[in-house]
Order: C-alpha cells, then sequence, then structure tokens
C-alpha cells in the first residue's frame, strides 16, 4: 500500500491546525500508520530540503522549519501521495483552490502550513528520514 509523508509546519502547529488536518485525511479515508510532534534539528532540516539547497530562500527555510515543533505523520491508502498533494493546494497558498489546505488557511508561500511528499522516491526518503521503520504500525481498517 502506498504510504506519503506529510508535516504540519511550524505555522500550522501554532495556529492549532494540527486536528483540522489529521481530520481531512481520516475523512477522506486514508490510514495514519506514524505521527509525532517534533522539534527538527538544522541538521535534518538541511537534509530534508537538500533538493532547494542553491534557492535563494534556503537559509530562511531552514530557519522557518526549525522555528518550533512540527508535526510529522505517515500515511497510508490508494494513490495517497498524489491525492495528499491534491488536498494540500499549490505551494503557494496564495494560488491554492478554496477547499484545499493551503487555500483555505495559508497566505504567503513560505508559511504554507503542510509539507507533503511529491513522488514515492521522495516519500520514501523523507519517511525514512523521520520515522524508524518500528514507529510505523500496521493496521486494517474498514473502508
Ligand atoms: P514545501 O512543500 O515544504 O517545500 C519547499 C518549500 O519551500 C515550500 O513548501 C515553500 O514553503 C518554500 N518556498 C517555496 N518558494 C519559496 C519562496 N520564494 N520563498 C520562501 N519559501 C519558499
Amino acid at each position: 500500500m502506498e504510504r506519503t509523508f506529510l508535516m504540519v509546519k511550524p505555522d500550522g502547529v501554532q495556529r492549532q491546525l494540527i486536528g483540522e488536518i489529521v481530520s481531512r485525511f481520516e475523512k477522506k479515508g486514508f490510514r495514519l500508520v506514524g505521527a509525532k510532534l517534533m522539534q527538527i534539528s538544522t541538521e535534518l532540516a538541511e537534509k530534508h530540503y537538500a533538493e532547494h539547497k542553491e534557492r535563494p530562500f534556503f537559509g530562511d527555510l531552514v530557519e522557518f522549519i526549525t522555528s518550533g515543533p512540527v508535526f510529522a505523520m505517515v500515511w497510508e491508502g490508494e494513490n495517497v501521495i498524489a491525492t495528499a498533494r491534491q488536498m494540500m493546494g499549490k505551494t503557494n497558498p496564495a494560488e491554492a483552490a478554496p477547499g484545499t489546505i493551503r487555500g483555505d488557511y495559508g497566505m504567503i508561500v513560505s508559511k504554507n502550513i503542510i509539507h507533503g511528499s511529491d513522488s514515492e522516491e521522495s516519500a520514501k526518503r523523507e519517511i525514512s528520514l523521520f520515522f524508524r521503520e518500528d514507529e510505523l504500525l500496521s493496521y486494517s481498517r474498514p473502508l
């Protein structure tokens, strides 16, 4: 079964949106198989965002994601990587459609509430950066 890595960023945690965000993915039918509230180290942030290393905003990105607790999650389900991206909306909340998480709660690209893996490869990489195998649970849930 496909898995993805989703993370409520420091702005989402601070604005008390964890429950709202978890609820959307639960109601959709996806299964939460791992979760933790955590403070990201600079080292982990730099690894997580390695593909953006050359971008002018890289320093701000690392500073922001390490500025407060995040809520890291692994979700499982049919086509969960692409569907979660749709539910999150476009990266820039100003362009994200109403009804999406960023469209409903975000305003600016640097504080866009949530991160989600963009491919199978990045999902695998990000899940293994944030979770040990024994922190992920397998269980069945009636659909
Ligand atoms: P995320 O999905 O976490 O992946 C990379 C992040 O970079 C993205 O969400 C945005 O929050 C952030 N980002 C993208 N463009 C900019 C920008 N121009 N300035 C600051 N942050 C940005």
